[in-house]
């Protein structure tokens, strides 16, 4: 990298402040977070069990594939699957964040390429199928998730990896237009008010205050009517961050 390269990036770095990843440079360039200090790790466990799941159904395969990372924010994730060969495409509702990821992009010599647009008109948008998705962070962040897992469902041809905050699971049976008729019902999704977050600004949050947040068994009945052949949640490696490990947020394969 030569010196005009490298007092190029400094600036970039220093200009976009504040970043919400750790992006490393290499030559001792790198972003700080905002996170605090003990939830770094979470990103770690996540990027394990992205890659893991990735690896283990393309294989050699994922060269020349293509990949959507959904909710993309500054690209993290977007750029570690183009490690892995796929040629990815970011999309994200928040050009403040868009933003950040193009520098990092270019930046880090990568191809990958943004576009603004939401979740909830995203097959329309895209009028495409990619052979990778990645919805990660962003289910819990929507007021309207089984409009948002249609689409992401439809733009996905074989694998979409989805990670997500849960609550407590919920079953049992309802009375169903007379007390002598019941319905099970599995799982349950919770309504979230990120009004203070969203009103302050906050980057990560949604599009709209209320968010929702479903159980695991509601996650898994949601991608199986959204189109999904199969999902299922994965097991966390020994030392993931205490949020996977307690079963509080989980990574989640679909399979079409
Ligand atoms: C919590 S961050 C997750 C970022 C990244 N996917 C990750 O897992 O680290 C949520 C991201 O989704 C974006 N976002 C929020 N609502 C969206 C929507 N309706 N459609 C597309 N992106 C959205 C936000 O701007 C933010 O970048």
């Amino acid at each position: 990298m030569t010196i005009a390269e490298q007092d190029r990036i400094r600036r970039g770095i220093e200009e976009l402040r504040p970043w919400f990843y750790v992006h490393d440079f290499g030559g001792g360039l790198k972003t700080t977070t905002l996170i605090p200090e003990h939830v770094t790790a979470i990103h770690d466990t996540r990027l394990e069990m992205v890659e893991r799941v990735v690896k283990e159904h393309f294989g050699t395969r994922a060269t020349g594939l293509e990949c959507l990372d959904i909710g993309c924010h500054e690209g993290y994730y977007s750029l570690a699957m183009e490690r892995l060969g796929f040629r990815t495409k970011g999309v994200d509702a928040r050009d403040e964040n868009l933003l950040r990821a193009r520098f990092v992009a270019d930046a880090s010599e990568s191809a990958v390429t943004y576009r603004t647009g939401r979740v909830e008109t995203l097959a329309a948008d895209e009028g495409r199928q990619y052979d990778l998705t990645l919805f990660l962070g962003l289910l819990y962040h929507v007021e309207d998730p089984m409009l948002c897992l249609r689409q992401v469902s439809a733009v996905t041809r074989e694998l979409c990896v989805i990670e997500t905050q849960v609550v407590d699971e919920v079953e049992g049976f309802t009375e169903w237009g007379s007390q002598d008729w019941t319905r099970p019902y599995v799982g349950i999704i919770a309504l979230v008010d990120e009004g203070g977050e969203f009103e302050a600004g906050i980057r990560e949050t949604g599009v709209t205050p209320m968010a929702t947040c479903p159980s695991p068994k509601a996650l898994l009945f949601m991608l199986r009517q959204a189109g999904f052949k199969r999902a299922e949640i994965l097991t966390p490696a020994p030392g993931a961050y205490e949020q996977h490990a307690r079963g509080k947020r989980v990574v989640c394969a679909a399979w079409k």
